[in-house]
């Protein structure tokens, strides 16, 4: 397992440390107090351009091979980031025509990272030469085990920019998808407001408007732009598996925030690698579904320096982020919780956002292993010392161990990108947080989930979610009666099948293409505001705990087939059926023709999981987090207490601990913030 800092050697030389005789004396002390904490990687390099091409044309790699020279020595690998996130100045200066243009075609200026338009020619060109050079110069380095491209791709908002090369970009791109203006003008219905164009060179680029641009515009702008930073990651793993084909590459993702195809990136990469702000969220269910998605990216085909099949945390943060309004300190044993967390589901390395707070610059205040003094005596660095040391003990029973998921939750970033940036019945409602209803109610009954587009194969899952898919292409209708019709269970929900991927809506009846799938028909819906509810009556199997709220929308079902389970209390659509499940083929497609409180989604859960024969992985209290590693007969359970305040679990059977070495029975007390990660073989107790 890797276990490891990101580190910038740049920030670690005289004037800031070091003396005006060696400059760079403190980098030795560094790489002392990291091996004192375990630590056998650091990420490097990848703001440095500047420093590597400090005038155009002359490279200076020197010192970063003096920095993986003293690493070697030390047994430390390195991961290099191709340095593109950080223009040099000299380079805008020369070229300005490099620097984006926001929607009102005002220049971002330069003096900052990611300050370069995507679709800028001369970026790409820039960008080879400095990649060119980095992998020629170190890329034989017998420390370099991957490369990161880039950093933070699509980060502060750049996923677009509005300059004429991206015009020209977009131009023709919609050539390629379209062929004739004839098919654009139909397939887009310019018709509406009569903004049909002649010329392709006339598609306007969703730029500052009286008002909202056409909705499939958007979405085309979107995809338009997605696939430009996918073919920019595309260019640098080819140039750089051309050079050193044998360094797996990477790039450094977040969950599903930026403006990109994921799955998409994760196809041009050897394997994933995220950047965690564990210790913002306020509920642990809302990170597990993050790194759950996250880990999803890349199914297949994934290559990682260890050969292992998991995806890396490249930045877990050490501490507190820097942009909040009120960055709190973590509390001890939170980093160290969050770190197995993320193992927990599935990390195979996981490195450090960042070994030491910077003297210098506009990240001096984000939480660092070490803090400014650097004297390694700080309470992070002590925890992470400790976690160092159990990694080392934990690696070899985690090899090539891997999380598997009888659920399902299906995502995809077309629909994604329809409910945020497309007029909506209800703005109220929002994706993530209908996702995450779903997610909760599996993750606090210990049942873990996967993530997938819906054009992957589902065909291993037992029960497979699509919360809202508004947007919904008629071949991933297709293919999710297939699931269906093959014995799978699905579950949809209200706001589904309302257009299809050109955002044309059907005549044929909601939702869209699967009338047939769900045995029912949508004949309206009714948004509501918040605070306002309808109540659900559920009858048969389904036991509810709770009054179950009808909140946000309301479909209301014909039902032309499907059996009901659950009806409206009130309005004019009282006794209308608001939950219902369908037979379909040898599988069944249920229906939530609404949204509810948690209570609802739990229930739910409970009766999915006797419905479909799915099992929980372990018995334990709610408020204890539970995950599994397995591979073949190996199971490795890991525990985890997010409260402040000790739990008690019951083991109804001896369990082996491997962080304590200890075998437990009976009653243990986790005390708050600890972990457990157990097997059943005693034997080595
Ligand atoms: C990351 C980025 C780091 C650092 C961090 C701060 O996305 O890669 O360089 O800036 O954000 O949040």
């Amino acid at each position: 397992m890797h276990f490891g800092v990101d580190y910038y050697p740049e920030h670690w030389v005289y004037p800031y440390a070091g003396t005006p005789e060696n400059p760079e004396a403190r980098w030795q002390r560094d790489i002392e107090l990291m091996v004192e904490a375990g630590v056998n990687v650091v990420r490097m390099g990848e703001f440095a351009w500047g420093l590597c091409e400090p005038e155009e044309g002359k490279f200076n790699f020197d010192w970063l091979r003096r920095a993986m020279d003293l690493f070697g020595k030390a047994g430390i690998k390195v991961v290099l980031g191709t340095p593109t996130a950080a223009p040099p100045v000299w380079l805008a200066k020369k070229h300005p025509e490099i620097l984006p243009k926001d929607e009102r075609g005002q220049t971002l200026h330069e003096g900052t990272r990611r300050a370069y338009c995507m679709n800028s020619d001369v970026y790409w060109e820039y960008c080879r030469h400095i990649v060119r050079a980095l992998a020629g110069a170190l890329g034989k380095h017998p420390q370099l085990i991957a490369w990161q491209i880039d950093n933070g791709l699509g980060g502060h908002n750049t996923e677009s920019s509005f300059n004429e090369e991206t015009r020209r970009d977009w131009v023709a791109w919609l050539k390629a998808k379209y062929e004739t203006i004839e098919r654009l003008n139909d397939m887009m219905g310019t018709r509406f407001w009569a903004q049909s164009v002649t010329r392709f060179e006339d598609v306007p680029m969703p730029m500052h408007a009286p008002t909202v641009h056409n909705p499939s515009l958007v979405l085309d702008w979107m995809r338009f732009c997605s696939d430009t930073i996918v073919a920019f990651a595309r260019m640098q793993a080819e140039l750089l598996r051309e050079i050193t084909p044998n360094i797996p590459v990477t790039q450094n993702l977040r969950a599903l925030t930026r403006h990109f195809d994921h799955f998409d990136m994760a196809e041009v990469i050897d394997f994933v690698s995220v950047d965690s702000n564990a210790a913002i969220k306020s509920r642990s269910s809302e990170l597990a579904c993050e790194i759950d998605m996250m880990r999803s990216l890349k199914k297949a085909g994934i290559k990682t320096p260890d050969g292992d099949t998991g995806f890396w945390v490249i930045e877990q943060k050490a501490g507190a982020v820097d942009w909040q309004d009120v960055n709190s300190l973590v509390r001890p044993g939170v980093v160290r919780m969050f770190t197995y967390q993320l193992i927990s589901r599935g990390a195979t390395g996981v490195l450090y956002f960042l070994w030491r707070q910077p003297r210098i610059g506009s990240e001096k205040f984000y939480g660092g292993v070490l803090t400014h003094d650097g004297r390694g005596q700080n309470r992070t660095y002590l925890e992470i010392k400790e976690v160092g040391q159990e990694i080392k003990r934990l690696a070899p029973a985690l090899k090539d161990t891997k999380v598997v998921a009888d659920a399902c939750i299906l995502f995809s970033h077309d629909n994604d990108w329809n409910l945020k940036f497309v007029k909506q019945p209800n703005k109220h409602f929002h994706l993530r947080e209908h996702i995450q209803l779903y997610y909760n109610a599996l993750h606090d009954r210990n049942i873990p989930v996967d993530f997938a587009r819906p054009t992957e194969d589902l065909s291993k899952y037992k029960i497979v979610i699509a919360p809202s898919l508004q947007l919904l292409a008629g071949g991933e209708a297709d293919l999710l009666k297939l699931y269906v019709q093959n014995g799978g269970t699905l579950i949809a929900t209200f706001n589904t099948g309302l257009v299809d991927e050109h955002h044309i809506s059907p005549d044929s009846g909601f939702p869209h293409d699967m009338i047939d799938l769900f045995g029912l028909e949508v004949l309206e819906f009714d948004p509501l505001p918040p605070g306002e509810e309808n109540h659900l009556t559920l009858k048969g199997a389904f036991s509810a705990t709770h009054l179950h709220p009808a909140k946000l929308w309301c479909d209301i079902i014909e039902p032309k087939g499907c059996q009901v389970i659950g009806t409206y209390a009130k309005d004019f659509y009282a006794g209308r059926p608001a939950v219902t499940t369908h037979q379909f083929g040898n599988g069944r497609a249920i229906y939530i023709g609404t949204m509810s409180h948690q209570h609802f989604y739990n229930d739910l859960a409970v009766w999915l999981r006797q419905l479909c024969g799915i099992n929980p992985l372990l018995k334990v209290p709610d408020t204890v987090e539970v995950s599994l590693r397995q591979k073949g007969g190996t199971k490795i359970y890991f525990l985890i207490n997010h409260q402040n305040s000790p739990v008690r679990i019951p083991f109804y059977k001896p369990m082996h601990d491997f962080l304590t070495g200890k075998t437990f029975t009976g009653n243990y007390d986790l005390p708050p913030h600890g972990v457990l990660v157990l097997d059943e073989n005693t034997g080595a107790a």
